[in-house]
């Protein structure tokens, strides 16, 4: 693929590197420029790299009558050597082709998405925010442009990349555990529908049963399946459990849970660098739960990209009582793939071929 560089004149680009005077939030900043391209007719065109701004959209745009839109969510890390690497943005390409399949867009070939990704970074290089523990927060999507109210996918499309130099999720190192709230009241996705694909209309339809988790003092939901028996997703993580005999167990992947990158890290490192057992179960809830009660589950927890690891601390009903897990606080092994997954996002530790993807310096 040949991008073309469309690149504000030097003078009203950042000149030299980032360093933030206070915290930085996370996904709150932009850069200069963002990569763009357009599908029509039948093939994807003109890949380039212009100064980051809005862009026009027709009123009608089926995007924002239907939720025609796709998107993902990576992050890129600034090395003890100087160069820019990302971490596993193929699985995120791969994903986006998924989430486009579901939702009747155009695929993208992944080594274009890399591609594109890996020639925004080296362009944005001077963004990178040096500060412990920052990184930065990519975030490619796909909307669908045709000026059009048929229900019925679009003949046009966009795909955009831009990025956000981000602090550290938890800025004063690992936070406290959070409380999810265990709703019956609300789904996440149901069998046939979009759970596993990465789409806007699955977060604004979140948004609600996030706003009564946080009113219940959690600050995300439990989502379970429809018939309210097994656990799915910890807000918008994967949830994770680890039992009291080493075993670190995630949710087996279905049509109705993201298949995140993080979780498959981690099932893919396993034991050898974790020091437990990674499996993939259907996890019934209320053996689950008997399992905090007695003891024999010890840790429970979020994966995903933007906090990598957050600790659950504790479990809250809608009739305000509570179910702790473990004695509240971080276990050992949720700390231990915190530590191990940062590390080796940052260079710190040797990370498994294939896993970083560097930054060429073309621009
Ligand atoms: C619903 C949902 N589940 C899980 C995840 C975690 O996925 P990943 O580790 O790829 O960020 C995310 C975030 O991307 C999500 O939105």
């Amino acid at each position: 693929m040949k991008i073309r560089y469309d690149l504000k004149p030097r003078s009203a680009r950042r000149s030299e590197p980032f360093r933030p005077q206070g915290p930085l939030s996370f996904g709150q900043l932009r850069t200069d420029h963002m990569f763009l391209m357009d599908w029509a007719d039948g093939a994807w065109s003109d890949p380039r790299i212009v100064p980051y701004g809005p862009f026009s959209l027709a009123p009608g745009a089926v995007v924002l009558h239907y939720s025609q839109e796709i998107f993902e969510g990576a992050k890129a890390f600034l090395h003890p050597d100087g160069e820019i690497y990302a971490f596993r943005i193929d699985k995120n390409a791969a994903r986006l082709n998924r989430s486009a399949e579901g939702l009747c867009m155009p695929p993208i070939p992944p080594a274009d998405q890399v591609q594109a990704i890996l020639a925004l970074l080296d362009v944005e290089r001077l963004w990178f925010p040096q500060q412990e523990g920052a990184s930065l927060y990519i975030r490619p999507f796909m909307i669908a442009t045709q000026d059009s109210l048929g229900v019925k996918p679009s003949d046009r499309y966009l795909y955009c990349v831009f990025v956000s130099p981000s602090g550290p999720y938890y800025p004063a190192g690992f936070q406290e555990p959070v409380k999810l709230l265990v709703t019956r009241r609300f789904h996440r996705a149901a069998p046939g529908g979009t759970g596993a694909m990465k789409t806007g209309g699955n977060y604004a339809a979140s948004l609600m049963a996030g706003e009564v988790a946080h009113r219940l003092g959690a600050s995300q939901v439990l989502y379970l399946d429809t018939a309210d028996r097994h656990i799915e997703e910890a807000g918008a993580m994967n949830h994770y459990h680890v039992t009291r005999d080493g075993r670190l167990v995630i949710p087996t992947f279905t049509d109705t849970i993201l298949r995140s990158v993080t979780s498959e890290s981690v099932l893919e490192l396993g034991k050898a660098a974790l020091g437990v057992e990674t499996v993939q179960e259907r996890i019934p809830f209320e053996p689950f739960l008997a399992g905090l009660r007695d003891g024999s589950i010890a840790e429970a927890g979020g994966f995903g990209t933007a906090a990598v690891v957050s600790a659950v601390g504790a479990y809250v009903f809608e009739d305000g009582s509570e179910v702790k897990v473990g004695a509240g606080g971080i276990g050992e092994h949720t700390r231990r793939v915190y530590d191990v997954l940062t590390g080796l996002q940052r260079g710190a530790r040797p990370a498994p071929k294939g896993w970083l993807f560097q930054a060429p310096r073309v621009a």
